[in-house]
Formats: structure tokens, C-alpha cells, sequence
């Protein structure tokens, strides 16, 4: 397994846990007012950077480009800045931060689409 793919499948599984371990905590306490935070960590966290890593992982060649290095970093930032993002804009604390997360998950996925693009036909699979 290539090092991008690794990134992820070793970060995703992480989120997945921090994001159910969230959701027990929130389901136990009857409290659900931080139900959009626990959701995109699982769903940007977890869901969306395994897909990166499926894909890394089915076409290797994608992942030596600068352009999916970048891509990973921008989706893993993405992660680490929305999800507190969206509890303090939950809280009414300000939504600064959930904008400034918005912002780079959006770069990563258009990041994405470009590698893919890019890539089209140079795997194993082929797309
Ligand atoms: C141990 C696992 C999990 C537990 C205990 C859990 C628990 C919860 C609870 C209590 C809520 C609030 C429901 C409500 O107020 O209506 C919720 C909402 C949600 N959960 Fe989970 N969850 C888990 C895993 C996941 C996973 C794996 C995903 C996605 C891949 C996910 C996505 C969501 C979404 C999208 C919402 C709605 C968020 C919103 O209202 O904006 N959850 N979850
Ligand atoms: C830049 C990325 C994203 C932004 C800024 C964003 C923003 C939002 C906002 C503002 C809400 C409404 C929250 C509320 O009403 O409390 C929401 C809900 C939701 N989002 Fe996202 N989202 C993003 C990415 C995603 C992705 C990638 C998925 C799925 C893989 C997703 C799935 C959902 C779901 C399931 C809900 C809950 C819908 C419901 O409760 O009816 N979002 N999102």
C-alpha cells in the first residue's frame, strides 16, 4: 500500500472511532445538540477519507502526484477544523471556523475530482 493510501486508512478508522465514541457520549446523555459535529466527523472523517484511501489503493499511480498529496492534506485539515467548527457555530460561538473547514474540504474534494480526472485509466482498475 502506497503512503497516501496508508495516510488515510490509518487516520479514517481513528475518526470513526472518535465519532461513535462521540455519538455514544451524546446518545447516553440524551443531549443531542451536537448531533451535526459527531455526523460530519463520521461522515468527512471516516466515510469520505476511506473512499480517498479506496481509491489510492486501487489506483497507486494517482497517489505520487502532488496534486493527491495536497489533496490529503487539505481533507485531513478539512476534518481537524470543521468538526470543532461546527460545535462552536452549534454553540453560537462563532463560525469562523466551520467556514474556514468548509473551505478546505471543499479544495480537497475538487483536488479529488482533478486526480481522478488525471488518472483515469493508469490502475489496476480502471475506471
Ligand atoms: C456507535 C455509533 C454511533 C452512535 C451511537 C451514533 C449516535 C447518534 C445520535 C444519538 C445522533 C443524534 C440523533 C438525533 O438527534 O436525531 C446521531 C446523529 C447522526 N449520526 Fe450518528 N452515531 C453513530 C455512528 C454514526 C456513523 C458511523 C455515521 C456516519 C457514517 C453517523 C452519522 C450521523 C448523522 C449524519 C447524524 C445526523 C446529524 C445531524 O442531525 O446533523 N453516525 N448519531
Ligand atoms: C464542506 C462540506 C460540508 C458542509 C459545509 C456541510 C454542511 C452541512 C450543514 C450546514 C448541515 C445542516 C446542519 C443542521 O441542520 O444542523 C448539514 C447536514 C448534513 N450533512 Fe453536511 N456538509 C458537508 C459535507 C457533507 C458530506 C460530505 C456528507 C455526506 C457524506 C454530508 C451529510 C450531511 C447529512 C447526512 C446531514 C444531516 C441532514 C439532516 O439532518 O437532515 N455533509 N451539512
Amino acid at each position: 500500500m502506497n503512503g497516501l493510501a496508508k495516510i488515510c486508512w490509518i487516520t479514517a478508522p481513528i475518526y470513526a472511532v472518535l465519532g461513535m465514541i462521540f455519538g455514544v457520549v451524546m446518545a447516553a446523555s440524551g443531549d443531542h445538540t451536537l448531533a451535526p459535529a459527531h455526523g460530519h466527523l463520521n461522515l468527512l472523517g471516516w466515510a469520505t477519507i476511506a473512499l480517498y484511501g479506496t481509491f489510492y489503493t486501487l489506483v497507486p499511480k494517482a497517489a505520487e502526484s502532488r496534486v493527491a498529496k495536497l489533496q490529503v492534506l487539505l481533507a485531513e485539515l478539512g476534518v481537524l477544523v470543521i468538526v470543532p467548527g461546527i460545535a462552536m457555530a452549534v454553540m453560537g460561538q462563532g463560525e469562523g471556523l466551520a467556514k474556514a473547514g468548509s473551505l478546505l474540504i471543499l479544495a480537497g474534494m475538487l483536488l479529488f475530482a482533478v486526480t481522478v480526472m488525471r488518472s483515469v485509466g493508469s490502475g489496476p482498475v480502471r475506471a
